[in-house]
């Protein structure tokens, strides 16, 4: 009996138990609420970053009639926004080489000269070939006849190198005479110093006679051709010139802040016997890591890619064209000053292709004037010196339009009538 009933009570409770089981599979199964999905949406582009403040609030074009920095071209522009690129590989190798053989090429140069990249503005290269440009215990003479030609005195005196100055008058050609009895006198000269456009003043100097003078007393020549160089003619291989400091931000319209020595093979194999006088300006240390393609400093990367695409615009035009396209606006703006009774600082016999300084008009000073051509968006040039306040000098250097010469003449006339 006992068994029949723990039978019973075993067949019950599998019965309850399946009956229990078969509940809870059918019970929902307890999930944490799972939040709505989210329509997925793209992810938005990166933004570039808005440009500075500065940079916004400038006006769109100015026209500048400055002697550097000047207005560039769509080319240059675009090389300056390229890609980042790292100086120790062989792209940027590649492109330093092929702008320093194109610079000489757009140049009108050949083999017998090699461009050397220096950072930093004109200065900076007329630096570096000025303590190239003498051997111990010679002399530099510096031809000085305005703020660029002081410019190079004041160098050579910082580093100590044994100086003879000829200073002439601003507004006057150099004395050839007075240059000549200098190099016959005195034999420890072993260099001549000059400026072929002294800027401060427009004057184009006579490098070809200063040249001839130096060959003949067998001295070497340095010319800063740093606002002159793509804009007037200049023979360095026929005139025996083995230091040439030149800049990319002026009439090659490049960039500022690039600057360049070209150096002629007997200077190279001079220059490369040298001690070094400086550490970063050292000429011989960048002419020989950059024949071999590999800078020893960061060089500005940007303002190499910009400089070759001004370069590369030089070559199509032709170094004959752009002298030739300088001169035609040099007197289309000399004959629209004359129109309006301006006086030049200098006679027209002595002037470059690429400034012309003016003696301001009677009673008007330098900064309203200054200011109300910067309104109509023209930038001119204050004189330096002892020329600050009585002169205004006006460049055409750059990408210019023949219509913004145009339309600075009318302006000029307005604002010198009020
Ligand atoms: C003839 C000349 N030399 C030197 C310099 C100095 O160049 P930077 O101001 O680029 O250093 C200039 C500048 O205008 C110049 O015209």
């Amino acid at each position: 009996m006992r068994r029949k009933l723990n039978k019973k009570v075993r067949l019950r409770r599998r019965m309850l138990h399946r009956r229990f089981m078969r509940r809870m599979r059918r019970r929902p199964v307890f999930k944490k609420p799972v939040p709505p999905v989210q329509k997925q949406e793209k992810p938005e582009p990166e933004k570039e970053p808005a440009p500075p403040a500065a940079v916004r609030s400038a006006p769109k074009r100015q026209v500048l009639l400055c002697p550097g920095p000047v207005n560039t071209g769509p080319h240059v522009h675009a090389a300056l926004s390229g890609p980042d690129l790292c100086h120790r590989e062989p792209e940027f190798s590649h492109l330093l080489q092929t702008l320093r053989a194109k610079l000489i090429h757009a140049l009108g140069l050949d083999q017998r000269h090699s461009a050397v990249l220096i950072n930093g503005s004109g200065t900076a290269a007329l630096e570096a070939a000025v303590l190239a440009g003498v051997e111990p215990g010679q002399k530099m003479l510096v031809l000085n006849n305005g703020v660029y030609g002081s410019r190079i005195a004041q160098l050579a005196k910082i580093h100590q190198i044994p100086l003879v100055e000829i200073r002439s008058p601003l507004t006057e050609r150099l004395d050839l005479s007075r240059i000549a009895a200098a190099l016959k006198r005195d034999s420890h000269i072993g260099t001549v110093a000059m400026v072929h456009q002294e800027t401060s003043t427009g004057m184009l100097n006579p490098v070809e006679e200063v040249a001839v003078l130096a060959k003949k007393y067998r001295r070497r020549m340095l010319v800063d051709a740093i606002s002159s160089l793509g804009g007037e003619k200049l023979e360095l291989s026929k005139l025996n010139i083995g230091l040439c400091v030149g800049s990319s931000g002026k009439s090659l319209h490049g960039p500022p802040g690039l600057s360049f020595v070209l150096v002629s093979q007997e200077e190279a194999v001079r220059v490369g016997k040298m001690k070094p006088k400086s550490l970063y300006l050292d000429l011989r240390l960048h002419l020989k890591s950059q024949e071999a393609g590999d800078p020893p400093f960061t060089p500005a990367v940007p303002l190499v890619a910009a400089f070759a695409a001004a370069v590369d615009d030089l070559t199509r035009e032709t170094i004959r064209s752009r002298i030739a396209r300088y001169r035609e606006r040099a007197l289309f703006l000399r004959a629209g000053f004359k129109k309006l009774g301006f006086k030049f600082l200098l006679d027209e016999k002595l002037l470059s292709n690429t400034l012309t300084a003016l003696w301001l008009p009677q009673g008007k000073a330098y900064a309203p004037l200054h200011d109300s051509l910067k309104k109509a968006g023209f930038i001119v040039y204050a004189g330096q010196s002892e020329l600050k306040g009585k002169i205004l000098r006006v460049a055409h250097m750059g990408q210019l339009l023949q219509a913004d010469l145009k339309e600075f003449l009318r302006v000029l006339k307005e604002v010198t009538k009020s």
